[in-house]
C-alpha cells in the first residue's frame, strides 16, 4: 500500500539529500553517549549519511571513560577552572580511555547485520596524527601539565581521507612536534576541525532535545546572538551550556549551521537533517526565513504561487511579460532557499503612497506567518522611501488586511493614475494603512 506520509517525507528530504552530497559534517559524540549504550542507533544513521555521500568527521569524547579508569586505579581527579589537570599518570589513563572508546565506536560502525540498515555497507574509518597540540601551560599559577589545546589541524590529510570515501574519526588527543601527547576536549577538537575544514555543519549530540526555553519549549532555530543571550541567561542543561559557546564560535567563523540533536531519541539525527523543521536546535549563521527582492530567475516560482489564486479570482491575472517588466517591484520569501511567498509594491509618482499587490503564500504554508513577513517587508520599504501610506485592492481577503491595520476607503482616494486603471467590473474594495 502506498503510504502518503512516506511519500511526502521522502519528497521533503530530497532537496536536503541533494544539498548535502559531498558536504562535510563534523559530528561530536560525547563519551557519555558511547558509555550509556546509545551509540549503536546513532551509528546506523551516521552510516546512512555516508552512503548518501555526506563526508563525516566523527569526534568522540572520553570524560566518563577517564573517570571510571581513574576510579579503578585509585588515582584522584584534579580540576582547575573546570579543566582537568593532566599529570603523567592521568595522561596514561587518557590514552587507555581513548583506546576503549575508539575501539568500541569502530566496532559499532563496522556492524553490518543482515536485516539492519547497515547491511551491505562497508564503511572505512580513518584516523591518526591529524591534530597538532600544545600545552595550555600555567593558569593562575597552576601547571596544567598534559592538558593541551589544538594548535593545528591537518586539513590536507583529513580532506584526502574524506575524498577517498572514509569516515574520519578524531579522538581528543593531539601530538606536539616534540613528540608528546596532550589531552584535549571533544568540543574544542570538533569546533576547530569544523572551522578548519569549512564544514557545512557542526553537530553536537546532546542528552535532551536541544535548547529548551524557560516555558519548556524546544527552541528550534536560533541565531548566534540569540544563542549567546540564552547562554548568558543560564538555566540550561550542563551539556548544552558546555557546547553553546563552541557552536556560536563555529557559526561566527564560517560554519553555516550548527545543530544540537538528541543522542537518545531514535532517528533524531535523520529528522533534524532531512526535514525542514528539524527535530533539535539549529544555530544558523544566516536567518532561515528571508524576504528579498525578486529577480528574473524567480518568475517561474512566482507564477507557480499566483496561478492558483488567479484561478480562484483572488488575484487579478498577470501575464508573464508584465511580471518580467515589473519584476523589480516584487519581493519573494525564501525558507531554506526555497520560495514560499511573494508580494509586489507599486509606488506612484503622483502621490506619497504605494500599492501592495500580488501577496501570495504557498497553500501548505499559510499558517507559518509568511504573509505577515511579506507585509512587514513592504511596510518597511515604504517607510524607508518616506511614503505616508500603503493601499491594497482586494475582493476576497479584506479581513486579513483589516486585522493588520488597514481601513476601508473610497476608490476616489486612490492616486489619480491608479484611479484611471481601477477596474469597475471587479469592484475591488480599497483599503489603506497609514504608516
Ligand atoms: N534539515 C535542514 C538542515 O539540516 C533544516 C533543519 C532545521 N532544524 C531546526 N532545528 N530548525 O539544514
Amino acid at each position: 500500500m502506498l503510504t502518503r506520509e512516506f511519500v511526502l517525507s521522502f519528497r521533503e528530504a530530497a532537496p536536503y539529500i541533494n544539498a548535502f552530497r559531498g558536504k562535510t559534517f563534523v559530528v561530536a559524540v560525547s563519551g557519555e553517549t558511547v558509555a550509556d549504550g546509545h551509540f549503536p542507533g546513532l551509528a546506523q544513521d551516521i552510516n546512512l549519511l555516508t552512503t548518501l555521500g555526506v563526508r563525516i568527521v566523527l569526534v568522540h569524547g572520553i570524560r566518563p571513560q577517564i573517570d571510571s579508569l581513574l576510579g579503578k586505579q585509585g588515582i584522584a581527579r584534579h580540576f582547575h577552572r573546570e579543566k582537568r589537570i593532566t599529570d603523567l599518570p592521568t595522561m596514561d589513563i587518557v590514552k587507555q580511555a581513548v583506546g576503549l572508546a575508539r575501539h568500541e565506536i569502530e566496532a559499532t560502525l563496522s556492524m553490518g547485520m543482515p536485516n539492519s540498515p547497515m547491511h551491505g555497507s562497508h564503511l572505512r574509518i580513518s584516523g591518526g596524527n591529524m591534530l597538532t597540540a600544545q600545552p595550555i601551560g600555567v593558569i593562575d599559577g597552576m601547571d596544567m601539565q598534559y592538558t593541551g589545546q589544538v594548535r593545528r589541524i591537518d586539513v590536507a590529510a583529513i580532506t584526502q581521507r574524506l575524498e577517498a570515501g572514509d569516515l574520519v574519526m578524531l579522538s581528543p588527543i593531539g601530538y606536539s612536534p616534540t613528540g608528546e601527547a596532550f589531552n584535549l576536549t571533544m568540543e574544542e577538537v570538533a569546533t576547530h576541525t569544523a572551522i578548519a575544514l569549512k564544514a557545512e555543519k557542526l553537530i553536537f549530540l546532546v542528552d535532551g532535545r536541544g535548547v529548551i526555553s524557560i516555558e519548556d519549549k524546544l527552541l528550534s532555530t536560533l541565531t548566534a546572538q540569540q544563542a549567546e543571550e540564552l547562554h548568558r541567561g543560564g538555566n540550561l542543561p550542563n551539556d548544552v551550556t558546555l557546547y553553546l559557546p563552541y557552536v556560536i564560535r563555529a557559526t561566527r567563523d564560517g560554519v553555516s549551521r550548527a545543530h544540537l540533536v538528541s543522542s537518545k531519541e531514535d532517528g533524531a539525527l535523520l529528522a533534524e537533517l532531512f526535514t525542514r523543521g528539524g527535530n533539535g536546535t539549529m544555530i544558523a549563521r544566516d536567518p532561515l526565513v528571508r524576504v528579498r527582492t525578486a529577480t528574473i530567475d524567480d518568475i517561474g516560482d512566482i507564477l507557480g504561487l499566483i496561478r492558483p489564486l488567479e484561478e480562484q479570482g483572488i488575484l487579478v491575472k498577470r501575464s508573464r511579460e508584465l511580471l518580467e517588466m515589473e519584476i523589480g517591484n516584487y519581493s519573494v520569501l525564501e525558507h531554506d532557499k526555497r520560495i514560499y511567498g511573494c508580494v509586489a509594491m507599486h509606488a506612484f509618482t503622483d502621490a506619497e503612497t504605494a500599492e501592495l499587490a500580488c501577496l501570495a503564500v504557498s497553500s501548505d504554508h499559510r499558517d507559518a506567518g509568511f504573509g505577515e513577513a511579506l507585509l512587514n517587508h513592504v511596510e518597511y520599504q515604504a517607510r524607508a522611501r518616506g511614503l505616508a501610506s500603503l493601499f491594497v485592492l482586494t475582493t476576497q481577503t479584506a479581513h486579513w488586511f483589516v486585522e493588520r491595520g488597514f481601513v476601508e476607503t473610497e476608490p476616489s482616494r486612490l492616486p489619480m493614475s491608479r484611479q484611471e486603471m481601477y477596474n469597475y467590473q471587479r469592484r475591488s474594495k480599497v483599503f489603506i494603512k497609514t504608516l
